[in-house]
């Protein structure tokens, strides 16, 4: 563990690629030396950044971001995209685009996003695609962004046809995690990433389930306290890192981090993206899959149990929404993880065991969502 200029300890998760290893630094106050932890970590090889931030975050963080890189004389420009999934186009790459030419960022030099998943998604496909590829931080500042999106290298933005469907693999030089900027996320947001956290919890890290079953509510930033917090974002940032590492470009195992989102996708695209936030969505998802499972032989109603028990304390839902089931079904035919024609499901088996089936029927499919209304 090293000390920031505040004394609080950093500690430090090292993802372990054959090449582009870095490390994800979690850091109660740790932006206002942002400046020295970069120059003393060797994370930037030249002094030109640009940072990337939205219009929520650029007062409360990403101004004390900036203030600490010009203590180290470092050239920083800053550029407040528009808020929202909304934005994540084609255009606003190309404003950063711009503010990369503008700034004169050169190969070496480094973009930094500060924001949630938008944020991030986005710088990062800005410095995947600038120069051939230009360094890109990671500061996430939702818990969505801290555990999921600003791990792992996925960049991306959205096209008119569907999410995330234009992106590139372009690994972060660092992320660093600072769990005092969700003091200002709305809790709305806290519980969609807290779902994320619970899939970590059921696809692969025992300690974390111990750590979310002991804990009364998982709801509210208030009700966890910051050891708990601590953890939970490190054994998160685990499960995520081990993953990654054991599968980057997503080839085979890491599709098990896609736990929930088969029908979780469905309940987003039919309400028409704008009645459940993605982490609502994938709850629903995982108690749906659990429910496959259950029906297929694979899962008992006990485990089933502990999963809902968990995104009940964080006041996620559960049930399936009122949707046509030849809409669901129909749906599911234009998902991204079709292959060969073939829907894909991550289906759990057991806490940490997962299968990925294509011949789920559409009988069993509606006969789980029956039993979730
Ligand atoms: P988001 O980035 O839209 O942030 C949610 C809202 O919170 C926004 O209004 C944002 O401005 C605001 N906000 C962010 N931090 C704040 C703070 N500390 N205080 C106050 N407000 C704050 O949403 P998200 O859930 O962080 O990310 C969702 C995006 O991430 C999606 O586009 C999704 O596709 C992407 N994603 C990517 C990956 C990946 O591997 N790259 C993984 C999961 C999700
Ligand atoms: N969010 C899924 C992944 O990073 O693969």
């Amino acid at each position: 563990m090293t000390k920031t200029n505040n004394s609080y300890p950093l500690q430090t998760i090292n993802v372990g690629l054959e090449s582009n290893s870095y490390s994800i630094t979690i850091g109660a106050s740790s932006l206002s030396s942002l400046g020295q932890l970069l120059l003393r970590k060797k994370c930037i090889t030249n002094l030109r950044i640009l940072v990337v931030t939205n219009v929520d975050v650029f007062l409360p963080y990403a101004e004390k971001i900036i203030n600490s890189l010009k203590d180290q004389k470092i050239h920083v420009e800053c550029l407040v995209i528009e808020e929202g999934e909304e934005n994540k186009t084609q255009a606003t790459i190309q404003h950063i685009h711009d503010a990369a030419f503008a700034h004169s960022l050169e190969r070496g030099s480094t973009i930094i996003a500060v924001g949630g998943g938008v944020v991030g998604d986005m710088a990062g496909f800005a410095a995947a695609t600038w120069l051939r590829g230009v360094g890109i931080i990671q500061i996430p500042t939702t818990l969505l962004a801290m555990v999921d999106a600003a791990i792992g290298g996925k960049t991306g933005i959205n096209h008119p046809g569907g999410k995330n469907l234009i992106g590139a693999f372009h690994q972060p030089n660092l992320v660093l995690i600072d769990p005092s900027t969700l003091i200002t996320l709305p809790q709305r947001e806290f519980r969609a990433g807290m779902a994320e956290v619970i899939k970590y919890s059921i696809i692969g890290n025992p300690e974390l389930l111990q750590c979310l079953e002991q804990l009364k509510d998982l709801s509210s930033l208030e009700s966890i306290n910051l050891n708990s917090l601590k953890a939970i974002l490190r054994y998160s940032a685990q499960a995520k890192s081990q993953i990654v590492v054991a599968d980057e470009l997503e080839s085979g195992l890491r599709a098990i981090l896609n736990y929930g989102h088969t029908l979780g996708h469905v309940v987003e695209t039919l309400t028409g993206y704008n009645t459940y936030l993605h982490g609502e969505a994938i709850a629903i998802g995982m108690v749906a899959a659990g429910e496959i499972s259950i029906i297929l032989g694979l899962w008992n109603e006990t485990l089933q149990m502990r999963q809902k028990e968990l995104l009940d304390k964080a006041k996620l839902p559960t049930n399936w929404p009122l949707l046509k089931i030849e809409s669901v079904l129909e749906c599911l035919q234009g998902d991204k993880k079709v292959q060969n024609e073939k829907v894909r499901f991550v289906l759990p088996t057991g806490l940490g065991k997962l299968v990925i089936k294509d011949d789920v029927s559409s009988q069993t499919i509606i006969s789980a969502l029956k039993k979730m209304t």
